[in-house]
């Protein structure tokens, strides 16, 4: 049998590509593969997908590579001894192929972008989402890759920064401006007025100015920690900068929004917020639909467009998490799927 006949037969009987990581390791341990093709249940609907990402996510996962003092979550979460969801990939776009029962918000053909998050499962041809969570139209001729490239950094950055008053004069400090959290965070900071500075190397400050911070400054130059600037909120988003490095340049009553932390910084946070008067925190305040609805309406009028650095095709994902193991990318590398039946 040809390999195209193959395709269309494996095809009738309800398989699918998917990139698929059987172990913890390298990015050699993915594979693309065929597997079972998902089917929505009541109140789901199936999304052939056109574009995910390579995240950061992605990495921790498959490496097995979390923050301090967090190992225990790798074996309740992450699995024991090989990735419990095996099929990578938290987000993504496409088009609903079909729904299941019950399900009235959504037909068959909708351009969609979702967020599974831990349930993983977006490196694939299909994927299956709960009507009534993490999903939403693309407004407008958004492209898929463009529309994938934003769900990552930008549902991370709307959640976190629903926990802050934004507005014209508020100091904003983000750390890590330029991955895919970063750059979400400094447009969505400046197009709410907040006076913004990002925190980047070298080479990404003109893309960090360009998104809309006023400021930026080359960790490899200045330690952003010591200067005599305060900030109202500082966003930190490399793991670098915990409450007791930050403090001093926090404006009473400021916050820390601490997108990532370790188990130390998750188990101080409620006595540093007590005696500080500022808010420090590791998790965002919103979730879901309604993140979902302000990323698409936020991408429709302009306030937050893609950064994409690089793109690859699924066959080649594991180039695309060699890059993304580099820590440097900025902003997002997009998967791209292309369907090969139809
Ligand atoms: N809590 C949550 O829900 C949540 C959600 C998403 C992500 N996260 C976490 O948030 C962190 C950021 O995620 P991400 O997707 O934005 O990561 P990412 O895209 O992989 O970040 C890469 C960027 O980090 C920059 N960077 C590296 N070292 C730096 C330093 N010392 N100072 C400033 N920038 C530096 C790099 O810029 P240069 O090349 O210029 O160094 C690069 O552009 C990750 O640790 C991730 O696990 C948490």
């Amino acid at each position: 049998m040809t390999q195209h006949a193959m395709d269309a037969a494996t095809t009738t009987i309800g398989t699918m590509r998917a990139a698929v990581a059987r172990r913890f390791g390298g990015p050699e341990v993915v594979t693309v593969e065929r597997v079972t093709k998902p089917v929505p249940g009541a109140g789901e609907v199936l999304v052939r997908l056109h574009a995910s990402t390579v995240s950061i996510a992605d990495h921790r996962i498959r490496a097995k590579d979390l923050p301090r003092g967090l190992g225990f979550l790798a074996v309740v979460a992450l699995g024991v001894l090989r990735p419990r969801k095996p099929i990578l990939g938290m987000e993504g776009a496409g088009v609903i192929e079909s729904v299941g029962s019950g399900v009235t918000e959504f037909s068959p053909g909708d351009r969609v972008m979702v967020m599974r998050g831990s349930a993983m499962g977006c490196h694939a041809e299909y994927a299956t989402v709960a009507a009534d969570r993490s999903i939403v139209r693309i407004p407008g001729e958004i492209p898929f890759e463009d529309a994938a490239a934003l769900v990552f950094g930008g549902y991370t950055a709307i959640s976190f920064l629903h926990r802050v008053d934004l507005g014209p004069g508020v100091e904003v400090l983000v750390n890590g401006a330029s991955g895919a959290v970063g750059t979400a965070v400094v447009q969505l900071a400046a197009g709410a007025g907040a006076r913004v500075t990002g925190v980047c190397s070298a080479g990404n400050a003109e893309l960090v100015r360009s998104l809309g911070a006023e400021r930026v400054i080359d960790y490899e130059r200045e330690d952003f920690a010591a200067g005599d600037e305060r900030y109202d909120v500082v966003i930190e988003c490399v793991g670098n900068a915990p409450f007791r490095r930050v403090r001093r340049i926090l404006k009473p009553g400021g916050a820390l929004l601490m997108v990532i932390t370790d188990l130390r910084g998750m188990l101080r946070e409620r006595a540093q917020s007590r005696r500080s008067g500022t808010l420090v925190t590791h998790t965002g305040s919103v979730f879901g639909a309604e993140v979902m609805r302000e990323l698409a309406a936020a991408a429709e009028t302009g306030r937050i467009r893609p950064v994409i650095d690089r793109t690859y095709d699924l066959e080649d994902v594991v180039d695309a998490h060699r890059y993304v193991d580099t820590g440097r990318k900025r902003g997002s590398v997009v998967l791209r799927i292309a369907n090969r039946h139809g």
